[in-house]
């Protein structure tokens, strides 16, 4: 295994190359390119490298977009990344049910999580986890020790979360299955005085709650941070916001943070979330911003 894709986060994916406004991934047994629009610049692999692509996502004028094969590929496979067995699903929408540049956080997220846990004798420590997807935060905190509430809108995709629970030996952790609108729920959980010492966001630009609640961030995130804030404990620990919504830089990330912790003591670090490919180079794929009470 090679230093970078230990940095990228396992054995069974690896970012090879990017250019052209694509990527090229392996992923367990395939060599696949998706659309990449911040790569514009040119791949450092000669065309035949992409050329032995067995899957291949082309995005039509619409936004929508299909997959095309160019070998027999299963739609459906597990692969081990970041010390998680995860199922990759190759989605109609391009997705994959994995978002590699999220590996840093979840290090992260075990750090912290284990860190709290030692210096306060292994306290329950209650960690919100919204717009979870497939869980891939969830499971980093609960392997670190945390009891997890993991909240998406889509029932497939928390179906999905729970799969990769099992698929990960986490099926008996404490972790609570909901779908639900984020907001909603966070708002209902400030009225049962219901408090996390831990709150992890990854909100998309726009969403839809289970009952078409609509999310766009530029008119909701202000009051999700807001009605975050109210439902920090006292003994608050950590906040990890993660974002890929274009123009949403690290320092925008940064600020929207400080709000959201500005009576509290701590440290806020941002940065670029980056995929590190096997050239040398590192993809940039959104912006995080994580806050850590001072001890
Ligand atoms: C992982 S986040 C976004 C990932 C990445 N930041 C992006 O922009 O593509 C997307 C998740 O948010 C969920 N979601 C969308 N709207 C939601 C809402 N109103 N409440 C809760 N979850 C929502 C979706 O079902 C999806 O799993």
């Amino acid at each position: 295994m090679s230093k970078l894709s230990e940095i990228a986060g396992g054995p069974d994916y690896q970012l090879l190359d990017s250019g052209n406004a694509s990527k090229l991934e392996r992923l367990g047994p395939y060599l696949i390119v998706r659309p990449s629009p911040q790569a514009i610049w040119t791949p450092r692999l000669p065309a035949a490298a992409w050329q032995r692509a067995d899957a291949t996502y082309e995005r039509d004028a619409s936004g929508g977009g299909e997959w095309r094969f160019h070998t027999k590929v299963k739609r459906e496979f597990d692969i081990l990344f970041s010390k998680l067995s995860l199922r990759i699903k190759l989605t109609n929408f391009g997705h994959l049910g994995l978002f590699p540049e999220q590996a840093d956080n979840w290090e992260w997220l075990r750090t912290v999580i284990r860190n709290r846990l030692q210096q306060t004798g292994g306290r329950n420590l209650h960690v919100l986890n919204l717009f979870a997807y497939t869980g891939g935060s969830t499971l980093a905190a609960s392997q670190a020790g945390a009891h997890v509430v993991h909240l998406d809108a889509a029932k497939g995709v928390v179906d999905w979360a729970k799969r990769n629970a099992q698929l990960s030996g986490l099926e008996e952790r404490p972790i609570r299955w909901l779908f639900d609108d984020a907001l909603k729920f966070v708002r209902r959980e400030e009225r049962r005085q219901a408090r996390y010492q831990g709150i992890i966001l990854d909100p998309p630009s726009f969403g839809r709650g289970p009952k078409g609640e609509v999310f766009k961030i530029e008119q909701d995130l202000i009051p999700l941070l807001e009605a975050c804030r109210a439902i920090l404990a006292p003994d608050a620990y950590f906040v990890l916001y993660s974002c890929h919504t274009p123009g949403f830089t690290p320092l925008v990330l940064h600020n929207q943070l400080i709000e959201l912790v500005h009576d509290r003591k701590g440290t806020i670090e941002s940065g670029e979330m980056v995929i590190p490919d096997s050239q040398g180079r590192s993809l940039p794929s959104g912006a995080y911003a994580r806050w850590l009470a001072q001890p």
